[in-house]
């Protein structure tokens, strides 16, 4: 691709924004032009306003390092301004980030989040772009609901589902799944923390995450659905059923998952869709896309969370354990990188595609 997309990291001193800036340093068609926070952070130079909150393994981007933080929410007009789009992550209540990301996108700045707020709504796209690209031909729907030429919303979903959905997704297409239990093993970043900051979770588990069962369960069947006229439809099948645990890892959540299908495979049938299976983002040879999205390790012990969520620079899935169950048809475990996969490289990703397919001309 010959151009370059200026873009604006909207939260860029949180977790998942700081994730954003180190994939975008690099990035072969996105260039970081503005970075947002909030007002306690506005007016500062990058550096100074992300502070001691630093948390990833290498050192703050040159590219950004002097950059004035702008207000997030102060700063709409401006920003739109200054960007082709830009990438969302911010800790507000459910209602002033909706009401924020329609600001930037009725500013005709299109909006990839990483937020939940949006996520249910008929017309926004939730996007893992292997499994379900096609949603984003929603995107004329949601323009002509928000009256704007550009502007509109796309989200990920949840972190959590990152690593059994993908793993499912291709399995019903030739098999039909019927049920799946999971239990997600989840790491502490994906609450925004360290350590350092939750010392709480060191030698611990916490067996509650506030509403990551409910979106465990429910978001799977956005991305199964179908667009309906102008919303997409949310599946009634496969019924899901979650538990989720917080567990004392830095980083990856790990799935433990059951499931029973209207045709059970064999075993060697269920590897073979794993080993074969390329979706949009590989047919498109996107920047963020990894080249083998489902990863099967036949050792027993294997994936592990320490071991395997770095794959294909975090982008890719580890799968192992597969075997019947004597409930269900099988059992198994996947693993995915919760703040590259699970949250900025995936919203790199569904830019890529949002670019390749136009939406960000
Ligand atoms: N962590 C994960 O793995 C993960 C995964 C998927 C989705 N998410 C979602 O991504 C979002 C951010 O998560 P995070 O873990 O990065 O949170 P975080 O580390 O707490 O960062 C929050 C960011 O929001 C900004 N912010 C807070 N209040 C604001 C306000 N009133 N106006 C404008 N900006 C404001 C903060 O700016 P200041 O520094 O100036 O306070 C900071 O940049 C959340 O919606 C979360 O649910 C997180």
């Amino acid at each position: 691709m010959e151009k370059k997309y200026n873009v604006g990291v909207i939260g860029a001193t949180g977790m998942v924004g700081q994730r954003f800036l180190t994939l975008l340093a690099n990035h072969p068609w996105f260039h970081v032009a503005a970075v947002a926070a909030s007002p306690r952070s506005a007016g500062k130079p990058y550096a100074e306003a992300v502070g001691k909150k630093w948390c990833m393994d290498v050192d703050i981007p040159e590219n950004v390092k002097d950059m004035i933080v702008m207000d997030a929410t102060g700063d709409v007009e401006k920003i739109a301004g200054m960007v082709d789009f830009v990438f969302c992550a911010v800790d507000m209540k459910k209602d002033e980030i909706k009401a924020l990301e329609e600001r930037y996108a009725k500013a005709e700045c299109p909006v990839v989040s990483n937020n939940s707020a949006h996520r249910h709504t008929p017309d926004v796209p939730m996007v893992i772009p292997e499994l379900n690209a096609d949603h984003i031909n929603i995107i004329p729907s949601q323009r002509k609901r928000l009256g704007t030429k550009r502007g509109f919303i796309a989200v990920k979903s949840n972190c959590s589902l990152q690593s059994y959905v993908p793993a499912l997704y291709p399995l019903d297409a030739k098999f039909g799944v019927k049920d799946v239990l999971v239990c997600t093993y989840q790491a502490i970043s994906g609450a925004g923390k360290t350590f350092e900051t939750w010392p709480e979770m060191v030698d611990n588990v916490i067996p509650y995450i506030g509403g990551e069962e409910e979106k465990s369960e429910l978001e799977p069947l956005k991305i199964w659905g179908k667009i309906e006229g102008d919303e997409i439809v949310p599946a009634t099948s496969p019924k899901f059923t979650a538990q989720c645990l917080r567990v004392p890892v830095s980083n990856g959540h790990m799935g433990a998952v059951f499931v029973r299908f209207e045709n059970k495979p064999s075993k060697e049938e269920i590897l073979e869709v794993w080993k074969t299976f390329r979706g949009t983002a590989q047919e498109l040879e996107l920047p963020s896309a990894p080249k083998q999205f489902l990863n099967y390790f036949v050792e027993n012990n294997m994936p592990q969370t320490k071991l395997n969520r770095m794959l294909e620079g975090g982008m890719a899935i580890s799968i192992g354990r597969l075997r019947e169950d004597t409930q269900y048809d099988y059992k198994f475990v996947c693993l995915s990188h919760n703040t590259l996969r699970g949250a900025a490289g995936g919203a790199v990703l569904l830019a890529e595609l949002l670019c390749a397919k136009g939406y960000m001309d």
